[in-house]
């Protein structure tokens, strides 16, 4: 399902790759002031100082592949989980304290291209990228994200869950998305 290099996800339809030219982002908009500033202005210093890899989602036609029509940036984490999520997470075991995730830094649509499945299929892309050939442990994939109805429902729709109920007043969500499950459920469709 993955193709070379290992850190790019390319099916019939997509590709998710790393950004190596950042003129890329040229005029791109998701319609969110401070992403747009992000994605325009700090994405490359970012990644430059290897605090977040910036990657492009593009769309692939029988003979062409289309112009970047989203962003995300990608950033090693850990989850503290609570005991009642834990013993749910892991019946048999494997108590830690924390659990190695990666955490969507930013993740925007082009504006013209929203409500059309690009950033679900975009999440699942970095799923699929982050159970295939890791040279480290990943669980889950975290997001905070805007405390807002269409992120949120974006974020569940796609199978991430509230990490806690205490931040429910603030900006934005604690979210996290179980690895294994999707891993499992991707064996259980063959
Ligand atoms: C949030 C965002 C990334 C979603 O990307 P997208 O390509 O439009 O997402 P999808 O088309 O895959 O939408 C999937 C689900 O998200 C939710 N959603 C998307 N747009 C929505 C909207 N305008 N209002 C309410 N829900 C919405 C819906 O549940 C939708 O499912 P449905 O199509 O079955 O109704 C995009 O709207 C965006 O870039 N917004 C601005 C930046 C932002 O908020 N980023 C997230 C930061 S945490």
């Amino acid at each position: 399902m993955t193709s070379s290099p290992r850190n790019s996800y390319e099916d019939s339809d997509c590709i998710l790759k790393p950004v190596n030219d950042f003129a890329l982002f040229a005029g791109f908009s998701c319609g969110d002031a401070d992403l747009d500033d992000f994605f325009n202005n700090e994405a490359k210093p970012h990644d430059d100082q290897l605090l977040a890899k910036i990657y492009s989602f593009h769309l692939k036609g029988e003979k062409s592949v289309s112009d970047a029509v989203a962003f995300c940036s990608m950033s090693n984490d850990s989850v503290k989980l609570s005991n009642r999520k834990k013993s749910r997470t892991f019946p048999e075991g494997k108590r830690y304290k924390s659990y190695p995730t990666v955490k969507i830094g930013r993740l925007g649509t082009r504006s013209e291209y929203q409500g059309k499945s690009i950033g679900s299929r975009l999440l699942w892309a970095i799923k699929v990228l982050f159970i295939t050939d890791n040279r480290t442990g990943c669980r889950f994939v975290t997001v905070d994200a805007y405390n807002n109805l269409r992120a949120i429902s974006f974020y569940m729709k796609n199978d991430f869950i509230f990490l806690t109920d205490e931040d429910k007043s603030d900006q934005s969500r604690s979210m996290y998305c179980d690895l294994l499950r999707f891993k499992n459920s991707l064996a259980d469709t063959g």
